[in-house]
């Protein structure tokens, strides 16, 4: 962060101040006091299971200068009715303190992490740059995320999300962005949205917000996201991986030609620009990171980095946040693939897929969880997202395993099928689908594991892999 006085953050925040004026914050903002460091400031929050005010001594003894506080704590402290709001209010003073920061913006419903994760990699390249960890993305997330720049910071990734209409909208008023990316319009919390339409209404306030001077980044293969051009006063810039579904006029700017998957399900394409073309290789599994590259490149693009470096560091980039298309090969040659960060219908598509291109000539066994946030059209989306396993991977399915109630649906999906020759088979948690595989996994088959967050998959594709070790 750049140097603050507590003076000047009451200011900002229209705080009251308890403690010296002229002490300086020069850390880092945390909300979690163990990782305070020398010189931070503590935001303390109010959660479920534990208050931060009650660890606000101990993060000044871990070297806090002052905490931010919404009630009197035993400690040097800035009082603020809402502390994300005071947290926003300081990040949007920070941004308009750095009038060279170059700020990117991503959004869409599947993909952001993974493609913040690229773009990162790529405007590294060029200086120093901040991109948030993991999916920090909401209006807690987005402000801390923005307060980890400082006067030497070039370039700020960020990715934001909405769960309703107006949170972009809020989240590019903090740091507005130069650059923006929407990668698609998707099912993803859509009972929160309604429908398609208002999903599209919300994920365009990116765009809304861009400069004319800026650059508006779109996935010309969603025509949601292509409609999305006539609502920005920036450039409008687009990608295409070339799936046939549209006539593409104009000609989308950056292009992926030549898609080809190896045997892990890893991408190779010619990434075409205007300016030439070059040869990229991902390390991420699956076709679906293909939009997300071409995204990543076209925002390393606008901010300067050259084809060929831009291929190169797409080849060399690596997938820096956890249990997104992890994949691993047992000593006993059993494949895990370990999906289980999040799903919605159209990460379970994407994954789906790739578990189909690995299993090849061998057998597939799918380990869903279900997918939340869906409204109404849950047990709808469920079977979709069956009836599609068990039609696309057809006999290469041997199994189609469903955790917990909320999942059974898919199974439903999956009989929808008759000539599907698979396993249906409905377990009540992770441990059971585990004795479900156990009696059934041989050498050369493929496990794929996926479900949204709150369902906590992980577990299964950890312990999946340890098996083979017994
Ligand atoms: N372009 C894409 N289309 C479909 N699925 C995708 C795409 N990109 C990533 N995924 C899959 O979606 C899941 C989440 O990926 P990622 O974390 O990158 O997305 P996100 O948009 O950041 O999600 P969240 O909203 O949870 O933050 C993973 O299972 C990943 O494999
Ligand atoms: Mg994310």
């Amino acid at each position: 962060m750049i140097p603050l006085t507590l003076a000047q953050i009451a200011r900002i925040t229209g705080g009251q101040l308890t403690g010296p004026p002229e002490a300086l914050v020069t850390g880092e903002v945390v909300i979690d006091s163990r990782r305070v460091g020398p010189g931070g400031l503590f935001a303390a929050l109010a959660g479920e299971r534990s208050d931060g005010h009650d660890f606000a001594a101990a993060a000044v003894a871990a070297g806090a200068v002052a905490v931010l506080a919404t009630r009197p704590v035993p400690a040097p402290s800035v009082l603020v009715p809402d502390v994300p709001a005071a947290l926003a209010a300081l990040a949007a003073f920070v941004v308009d303190a750095l009038p060279a920061l170059r700020i990117v913006g991503i959004t869409g419903s599947s993909g952001k992490t993974s493609t913040k994760d690229l773009a990162a990699q790529l405007a590294e390249r060029l200086g120093p740059t901040v991109a948030p960890a993991g999916s920090y993305n909401n209006e807690l997330g987005h402000p801390l995320t923005v307060l980890r720049v400082d006067a030497a910071t070039q370039n700020l990734v960020l990715e934001l999300s909405a769960r309703g209409a107006g949170h972009i909208a809020y989240l590019c008023g903090i740091a507005p962005p130069r650059y923006g990316a929407v990668l698609n319009v998707g099912h993803a919390h859509e009972g929160e949205f309604g429908g398609l339409d208002q999903i599209a209404r919300a994920k365009g306030e990116l765009v809304e917000a861009l400069p004319a001077d800026g650059a508006a980044i779109l996935n010309a293969d969603d025509p949601h996201v292509l409609a999305m051009a006539s609502r920005t006063a920036a450039r409008v810039v687009t990608f295409s991986t070339g799936t046939p579904l549209l006539s593409h006029i104009p000609q989308p700017t950056l292009l992926a030609a030549d898609i080809r998957l190896d045997d892990l399900g890893r991408p190779s394409f010619t990434l075409l620009a205007p300016e030439g073309s070059a040869p990229v290789t991902l390390r991420l599994h699956g076709a679906h990171n293909v939009p997300n590259a071409l995204a990543a490149a076209a925002l390393a693009r606008e901010l300067g980095l050259g084809l060929a470096d831009i291929a190169d560091g797409l080849s060399a980039a690596v997938a820096r946040s956890r249990w997104r298309m992890e994949v691993h090969r047992r000593a006993d040659g059993v494949t895990v693939i370990n999906d289980a960060y999040n799903a919605n219908p159209e990460s379970v598509r994407a994954a789906l897929e790739a578990l189909g291109h690995l299993a090849q000539g061998g057998r597939a066994f799918a380990v869903l969880g279900h997918m939340a946030e869906l409204g109404g059209t849950s047990p709808a989306r469920h079977a979709e997202a069956g009836e599609f396993a068990a039609r696309a991977l057809g006999p290469v399915l041997a199994g189609l395993i469903a955790v917990g109630p909320e999942a059974a649906p898919l199974l439903d999906g999956a009989r929808r099928v008759p000539s599907w020759p698979g396993e249906a088979l409905g377990v009540p948690d992770g441990p059971a689908a585990l004795a479900v595989l156990a009696d059934r996994l041989k050498p050369g088959d493929v496990v794929l594991v996926k479900a949204s967050r709150e369902v906590r998959l992980e577990g299964v594709a950890a312990d999946l892999l340890l098996e083979a070790d017994r």
